[in-house]
């Protein structure tokens, strides 16, 4: 008898050795579970165990590739734990067949015989430790997930925030680190394309519109890192928050316009522009939060102008219904300096329409792109985005080909440039740009690219006005 369980305990050892190892390669699966404590309460267990040896299966009678001969004591739990983990793989995520994995292996507070169902219920399904009776719904980040017969049922839409995305980037060796946006979590990818960008393809015009004028200059004529932040402190604008407003169109070209006034006026004009005033009152063949283009931004705060944010806030109305929102506050007429109306808002007096020269574009040459921004300013620049960028959280950004192949158009502001070396001695040049996602998002708001190479597409099109 003793030798028997001797020998059954060494085949536990190695079992628990090969477990472990074949949960390394399983890299979406979270939850390390196994840890024997100690080696001398698992002999132990095992004689306890062997009363019970294969009631879970039994009872519940899915427990397909249990091994009933392998089980780990948990000291600090008071509890056994069996080799049934590869029953846990269905949807929503872990869902143990044998009742007693959650409750006694992967609870972290100590279980009560009382939190028990017993005998273990014989319809209902698990998730995160909790039963749940048979058509029980429940959401599953993005998708809905319905007790069907023992087995949850959920949709199956993508979500924006898939966490074995995350670990893959961050285990694998991309030059940047993504994180699980708490912003972003519940809605699908198809919800992240309309609602956090919202640039259309650039029109067959503004592709066809004349660069300026290359002059390729070689990259030793200027410095190795540049950022617009640090050469003009106060008159460059922080990283705006869209929110839910799929309309980058108009944020990433206020942000650009008002840089370039505060420049070109030499600071007299800092004011932050009202994007909402271009959201609301820039309405023609522009559909505000569910997207609009960059050149049609342009020519209205070419020829309208806008208000200030102070004067206009972002979405300043909010208990107004939606069409309240879209509902234009201010009216411009040509040529006037000043709205016709007050500001919609008692603490502003000033009602001046800021306007803009017309917009230009950039030749798409690395260096004609960095003298722009060095001589007069931040620019536009449209790019792809693909769902691994969403996640983006520090480092500088490439497109990891395991985030498949869908993409949006966005539109952002180019501040500055970089060089870095990466952790294999290789040098790496970069864009600062500023994106439209609030401060809690990258880089403080800021995210870092690949320059040099078109990475999705950032030195494309590139826009921007004197001011
Ligand atoms: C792990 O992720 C891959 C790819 O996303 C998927 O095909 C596979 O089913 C997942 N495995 C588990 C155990 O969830
Ligand atoms: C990600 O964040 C959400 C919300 O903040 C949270 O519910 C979820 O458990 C997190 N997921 C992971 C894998 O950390
Ligand atoms: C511009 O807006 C930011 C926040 O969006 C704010 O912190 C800043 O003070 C504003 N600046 C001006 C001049 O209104
Ligand atoms: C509007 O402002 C511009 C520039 O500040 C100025 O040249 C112009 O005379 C002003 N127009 C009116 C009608 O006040």
């Amino acid at each position: 008898m003793w030798l028997k369980s001797q020998i059954l305990l060494l085949c536990c050892i190695a079992s628990e050795v090969w477990m472990v190892k074949h949960l390394d390669s399983r890299r979406n699966f979270s939850r390390g579970l196994y840890s024997a404590e100690d080696h001398q309460s698992v002999k132990w267990s095992r004689l306890k165990r062997s009363l019970y040896q294969g009631k879970y299966c039994k009872t519940r009678g899915c427990c397909a590739g249990r091994d009933d001969g392998c089980s780990f004591n948990i000291a600090s739990r008071a509890a056994v734990c069996y080799c049934d983990q590869f029953c846990t793989t269905g949807p929503p995520g872990p869902v143990d067949c044998c009742a007693d994995y959650w409750d006694v292996c992967d609870n972290s507070v100590e279980p009560t015989k009382s939190d028990e169902l017993w005998p273990p219920p014989t319809a209902g399904c698990y998730k995160d430790g909790r039963y749940y009776g048979e058509g029980a719904t429940i959401k599953d980040n993005c998708n809905s997930c319905k007790c069907f017969q023992s087995l949850w049922k959920c949709s199956n839409n993508v979500c924006l925030v898939r966490p074995d995305l995350i670990h893959h980037i961050n285990t694998g060796d991309y030059g940047w680190k993504a994180e699980n946006y708490s912003q972003f979590w519940g809605m699908t990818l198809e919800e992240g394309f309309k609602k956090r960008l919202g640039t259309l393809p650039p029109s067959h015009s503004l592709l066809n519109m004349k660069e300026t004028p290359r002059n390729s200059l070689p990259e030793e004529k200027f410095p190795a890192f540049f950022a617009a932040t640090y050469a003009w402190p106060e008159w460059i604008h922080d990283p705006l928050d869209q929110r839910n407003c799929g309309a980058s169109w108009a944020f990433s070209t206020a942000s650009v316009a008002a840089d370039r006034i505060a420049i070109h006026s030499e600071g007299l004009i800092t004011d932050n522009l009202s994007v909402q005033n271009l959201i609301s009152c820039d309405t023609r063949n522009q559909n505000g939060c569910n997207g609009g283009s960059i050149d049609g931004a342009w020519r209205y705060l070419k020829t309208h102008g806008i208000v200030s944010y102070s004067c206009y806030p972002s979405f300043w109305n909010q208990h107004l219904q939606p069409p309240g929102e879209n509902h234009c506050y201010v009216s411009s007429e040509l040529g006037k300096n000043y709205t016709t109306g007050l500001c919609p808002n008692a603490l502003e007096q000033s009602n001046r329409l800021y306007r803009c020269a017309s917009h230009y574009r950039v030749s798409s040459q690395e260096t004609d792109i960095m003298k722009e921004i060095m001589d007069k300013g931040p620019v536009q620049a449209i790019m792809k985005v693909y769902e691994d960028f969403f996640l983006y959280k520090k480092g500088i950004y490439k497109h990891s080909y395991n985030a498949g192949s869908q993409w949006k158009i966005h539109s952002v502001k180019l501040l500055g440039w970089g060089v870095l070396a990466d952790k294999h001695g290789q040098k790496q040049k970069f864009w600062i740009a500023a994106n439209s996602w609030g401060k809690s998002w990258g880089e403080n708001g800021y995210f870092r690219i690949l320059r040099g190479q078109n990475e999705c597409d950032i030195e494309k099109l590139i826009i921007t006005t004197l001011g």
